[in-house]
């Protein structure tokens, strides 16, 4: 079976559009977002439309939830001061612009999405299968990895969060970061999709990476007043 995951997208409207031609090209049967679907671009509302239009399941990362709570922090981690500051603005922002529509269908998400198939257990959280808000890096000890497995109590652990996409093997186990469709923080400012392919002996997967009208959300995130920050991050994915 073919899947394809969409993480991340963060208000990126013109990465998803692209995104999912994407996926929908590659024959994937099923297409599951990774949620975060608002912040640090404006396309919000516009997201949320499209992935219900399109029938597109997922799950609720750390952003959903807490602009759909009304929280006063988004559970992102900062590495100094300004970026606090900078993201404490976007995040502020996403509140205030979400609909109702959108607030509702964030809160709705699960958070996980559990299935199995060719006799493997798969299981799709945002970030870990206990906390939405834990960065997941590939750098993490053998030991994290394994005792993420045992929490899932899966064979196939598909996430994102960091947005920066990996798989690793490890012990039977498949352990794949979908990276971000919508805000790569990997050096490469191309939109992500990642296509797993399940099968009966192995697992095998691909990181598609393509092009999309970033000069259109960079415009829209000056326009619609979100900090400038935020598209010189996305121009360079970082
Ligand atoms: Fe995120």
């Amino acid at each position: 079976m073919r899947i394809a995951v969409i993480g991340d997208i963060h208000g990126n409207m013109e990465a998803l559009k692209v995104a999912y031609e994407v996926a929908q090209k590659s024959g994937a049967e099923k297409i599951f977002h990774l949620g975060d679907l608002g912040g640090y671009a404006p396309f919000v509302n516009e997201v949320v439309d499209f992935l219900i239009e399109n029938n597109i399941p997922g799950v609720q990362g750390n952003y959903d939830e807490a602009v759909a709570f009304n929280k006063e922090h988004c559970g992102c981690k900062y590495e100094d001061d300004f970026q606090a500051e900078m993201a404490h603005l976007s995040f502020e922002w996403t509140k205030k612009n979400v609909n109702e529509k959108a607030r509702e269908y964030m809160k709705s998400l699960p958070f996980r999405v559990d299935f199995e198939v060719e006799s493997k257990k798969i299981s799709i959280f945002h970030a870990t299968p206990t906390k939405n808000n834990l960065y997941w890096y590939e750098q993490r000890q053998d030991k994290f990895f394994l005792l993420m497995a045992k929490k899932a109590g899966a064979d196939v652990m598909i996430y994102g969060h960091t947005h920066i996409p990996y798989f690793k093997q490890l012990n039977g186990k498949y352990f794949i970061n979908a990276g971000s469709v919508g805000k790569p923080k990997d050096g490469d400012p191309r939109t992500c999709v990642c296509i797993i392919d399940i099968l009966r002996d192995t697992v095998k997967v691909e990181f598609i990476r393509k092009e999309y009208d970033i000069k259109k959300v960079v415009d829209s995130i000056i326009e619609r007043g979100l900090p400038t920050y935020f598209a010189i991050k996305l121009m360079k994915a970082k």
